[in-house]
């Protein structure tokens, strides 16, 4: 993954010493519940911080940490990454299910930071990096319907939403298309 730079943020790959992130993401049960659904203990976190990093140096995709460049605060992750569709039925495309790898984009920040705008101004590089470095045909996931505060964000990303048509899973989804290869 490349280390990102937005007006305020750092958007750097996780290291082993970002023990933070289980204070402030992590060890929320408010945020972890959309996110993760439970939260996690601190040695739990340790050993994502081991494969995150690793997966950092190694791959096009994962997660990054999200740092605000005024005082080098942590504020939370956001990542791309890989997926298997199987809990989504597509509205435009129902008979795609259960063998497609999608990519999502997934995010999670710190209570205490929500509510300035930090996720869509990461996002919005996030989708760039995708899209003109990796050259990725979309973004494509499902969200819960009542996070509205992630509904949001992908609406300001500019996200196409429509339905989980999947019986038990019900919800949103969102799909974003790289207009550079449309055509290809
Ligand atoms: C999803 C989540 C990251 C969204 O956080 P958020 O702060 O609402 O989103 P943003 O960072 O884009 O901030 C947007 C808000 O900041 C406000 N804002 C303030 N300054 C802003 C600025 N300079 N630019 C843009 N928005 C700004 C916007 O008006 C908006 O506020 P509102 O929701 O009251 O209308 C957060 O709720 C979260 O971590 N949730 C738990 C994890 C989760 O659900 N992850 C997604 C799983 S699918």
């Amino acid at each position: 993954m490349k280390t990102l730079e937005t007006e305020r943020l750092l958007l750097r790959p996780f290291t082993k010493e970002d023990e933070q992130i289980h204070r402030v993401v992590f060890s929320d049960p408010e945020v972890c519940h959309y996110y993760c659904g439970n939260t996690r203990s601190l040695e739990e976190v340790r050993e994502w911080l081991i494969h995150r990093s690793w997966q950092a140096k190694n791959d096009d995709l994962g997660f990054l940490a999200v740092v605000r460049k005024q005082d080098s605060a942590l504020l939370g992750l956001i990542a791309l990454q890989y997926y298997v569709d199987w809990y989504i039925v597509w509205e435009d495309d129902p008979k795609a299910r259960y063998n497609r790898i999608e990519v999502e984009l997934s995010y999670a920040l710190g209570r205490r930071y929500w509510g300035s705008g930090y996720i869509t101004e990461a996002g919005k590089a996030v989708v760039h990096y995708a899209f003109h470095h990796l050259k990725l045909p979309r973004i494509a996931y499902g969200v819960d319907p009542a996070n509205t505060r992630s509904i949001n964000v992908m609406k300001r990303l500019g996200f196409r939403l429509g339905k989980n048509l999947h019986p038990e899973w019900p919800g949103v989804t969102g799909v974003l298309v790289n207009d550079i290869t449309i055509g290809v």
